[in-house]
């Protein structure tokens, strides 16, 4: 498997891939409906490969079987979306793609990967806790994260199901550097 920079030509398969992911949450009490929401369109896409952060996990001889996107804020690389096909979940190909993102922001001197999540789902919260990341209370949060609460609310996610997360990444580069010299 790779883990590669999405390209212009893989957007046209990704929603396919998400509304693929969401099938895990028919088997989750209360959220059922997100196995039908609404996913990201190819234009979004487009876009966040184009001007934010994208990355493929391409199988030789299946093609695209997960993607991970985000943007670049001031204070961290913010992961909108991270979806694996049903067929290849729980392999580890979102603990890479998560690697993938977290090199790219040690690369350019980002702090932080943030992102929101459900909290109590196994594959979400609990998850994603184990690979480092925070969750953040309410008074943590930052106008930046609030905002992105608040849009998801206004959007009908269930606020008291959901929590930001934050990953502090260690900028180990001096460090090295100055062990090398
Ligand atoms: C979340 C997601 C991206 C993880 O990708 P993945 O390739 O399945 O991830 P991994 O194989 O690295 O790990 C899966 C983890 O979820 C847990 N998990 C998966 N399905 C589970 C289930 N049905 N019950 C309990 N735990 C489950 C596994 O225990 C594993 O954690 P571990 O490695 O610490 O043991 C993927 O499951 C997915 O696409 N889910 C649907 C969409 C989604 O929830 N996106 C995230 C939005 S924030």
């Amino acid at each position: 498997m790779t883990i590669r920079p999405a390209r212009d030509c893989d957007a046209p398969g990704l929603p396919g891939i998400e509304r693929s992911s969401g099938e895990i949450f028919r088997q989750s009490p209360g959220l059922e409906w997100i196995a039908d929401d609404t996913v990201q369109s190819e234009e979004q896409h487009r876009a966040l490969i184009a001007t934010g952060v994208a990355f493929v996990a391409d199988l030789p001889g299946h093609g695209i079987a997960a993607f991970l996107n985000g943007e670049v804020m001031p204070d961290a690389l913010h992961i909108w979306q991270i979806a694996v096909h049903r067929d290849r979940q729980g392999r580890g190909i979102g603990r890479k793609l998560i690697e993938a993102a977290e090199q790219f922001a040690a690369d350019h001197e980002i702090p932080a990967l943030t992102l929101t999540t459900f909290r109590d789902v196994p594959w979400n919260e609990p998850y994603y806790q184990r690979l480092g990341f925070v969750t953040l209370e309410r008074g943590d949060l930052g106008s930046r994260l609030r905002a992105v609460l608040d849009a998801e609310e206004q959007a009908g996610m269930p606020a008291a199901r959901r929590c930001a997360m934050r990953k502090p990444l260690h900028q180990g580069h001096g460090l090295m550097a100055a062990v090398t010299v």
